[in-house]
């Protein structure tokens, strides 16, 4: 039997439901790119698990209480007892969301010409590298490139391709080697314990730092547990201590794992990192003790930490994205399988394979989405990831997804019933949907900004 909510609703926001010839009208205004709608033309909102947690109670209850103070605020030394507490870590620096945090060490450890791999960079960590003058490299293990394929840690770094990439580049072009746990580019899709402890003994081989990109950390752990040989009777926060007692740092977005809607950190074990990350971190965040958040942010943070690890929640959690893939497959929508941690993934490739790459199939599937059902999901794919040549033509990314994002604690079963009849609705249509053309593409984080027209 399934574990239901863990939680009753104890406060609600009325949603907003437009007609398709409204929706149709501000998606055409908006360059068909649903980043720019506003949220009230949106019925669910799949666009992400980032900063739209339902918090809870304790959590609100904890930001009422706190101390507001420039210095010192009893906010921060919960957060610093969470971090000790779940995550090993007494030194860390609080910043305001994930790339604040990727924006700081990346300041200190990339220069130009450096290389960083990981197993797959989300959007805002490839910007980052880049932004410092570095390549990021993507050694992800094959299969994560194979939608269809079941694999238990589609996220798992390929070990064979991380040993031959140091020895092309030499250890001393790269400052640091990632993991993102769980791997979000391709799936939300978990690394097991097994891989994370290989990469650790690589690095440490080559004295090459080792971080973890832990924005789903708990996630994470929730499938080593399920999934792992020798972690079944492990609880989740020996698996969380596990997990991270092989890194010498981490870079967090409190947004998605921290069970809130804004704060994030990096955690570190030298001392002198910690204080260059330290220092930096005043000039563009703020002071340690608060790190470009009011106290009460910090406050919530620290019991979202908490609350995020209780496995009962992780069971219902990784349920709602179980029981959307679930009806989707059962009508022969092509997915990402298995569905990770955060989402479900619909691999736009095989929904529509009469659009090629270059007309962004994912990125009208979501047009399509918004216009007929009020649904919000985001495309992962050539838009996001790909890269344009010098003559201007779409160079594709290696796969095109359309995520189906769920937000924690927001959404019932009946609200992705709903979402999963939008879709099944869309794929029995699907060969009147047709492609899109980019009319403007920025340099960098190209899902935000572009604007398409219909082919
Ligand atoms: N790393 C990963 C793996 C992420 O998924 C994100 C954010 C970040 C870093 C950056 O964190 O947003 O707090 O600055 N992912 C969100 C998403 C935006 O929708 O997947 P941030």
């Amino acid at each position: 039997m399934n574990t239901p909510e863990p939680f009753k609703i104890k406060m609600v926001e009325r949603l907003n439901v437009l007609t398709k010839v409204e929706r149709k009208k501000k998606l055409t205004d908006k360059g068909y790119n649903v980043f720019k709608l506003r949220s009230r033309d949106v019925f669910i909102d799949l666009l992400t698990d980032s900063g739209t947690t339902a918090m809870s109670d304790e959590q609100w209850g904890a930001m009422f209480e706190t101390e507001q103070a420039y210095a010192g605020s009893n906010s921060y030394y919960k957060v610093k007892e969470a971090v000790s507490d779940i995550f090993g870590f007494d030194k860390f620096v609080m910043v305001h969301q994930g790339r604040a945090a990727e924006n700081i060490l990346f300041s200190q450890l990339v220069s130009e010409g450096d290389f960083v791999p990981n197993n797959m960079h989300f959007d805002t960590t490839k910007g980052n590298v880049l932004h410092k003058g570095g390549t990021p490299v993507d050694l992800v293990i094959d299969d994560a490139y194979n939608t269809g394929k079941e694999v238990d840690f589609k996220g798992n770094m390929d070990i064979d391709k991380l040993r031959k990439f140091i020895d092309e580049k030499g250890s001393e072009k790269i400052p640091v080697i990632m993991l993102t746990v769980t791997n979000n580019t391709a799936g939300g899709q978990p690394v097991s314990m097994e891989n994370i402890r290989k990469v650790k003994e690589i690095a440490k081989e080559h004295k090459i730092p080792f971080f973890l990109d832990a924005c789903r950390f708990a996630e994470n752990a929730y499938f080593i547990k399920k999934r792992e040989r020798g972690y079944m009777d492990t609880s989740i926060s020996e698996i969380v201590k596990e997990m991270f007692s092989y890194a010498e740092g981490f870079t967090f977005s409190a947004k998605k794992d921290g069970m809130s809607n804004i704060g994030g950190m990096i955690g570190l074990r030298d001392e002198k990192l910690h204080q260059r990350c330290t220092e930096l971190g005043i000039i563009i965040e703020g002071y340690p003790t608060y790190g470009g958040m009011a106290c009460r942010e910090l406050a919530a943070i620290a019991k979202g930490l908490y609350e995020s690890t209780r496995v009962e929640y992780l069971e219902y959690r990784i349920g709602q994205v179980e029981y959307l893939a679930g009806l989707l497959r059962e009508a022969g929508v092509p997915l990402v399988e298995p569905p990770g941690g955060h989402a479900v993934f619909i691999d736009a490739r095989r929904f529509l394979p009469h659009i090629p790459p270059e007309q962004f199939p994912a990125q009208a599937l979501t047009a399509e989405l918004y216009i007929d059902f009020g649904v919000r999901g985001v495309e992962l794919g050539t838009c996001a990831f790909g890269e344009t040549d010098e003559n201007g033509n779409v160079i594709p990314a290696p796969f095109d997804n359309m995520r189906l994002a769920i937000p924690r604690r927001v959404y019932t079963l009946n609200h992705l019933k709903y979402v999963a009849e939008s879709v099944i609705a869309l794929y029995e249509r699907r060969d009147d949907i047709s492609g899109l053309e980019r009319t403007y593409s920025p340099e960098i984080l190209g899902h935000f900004m572009s604007e398409f027209k219909p082919v």
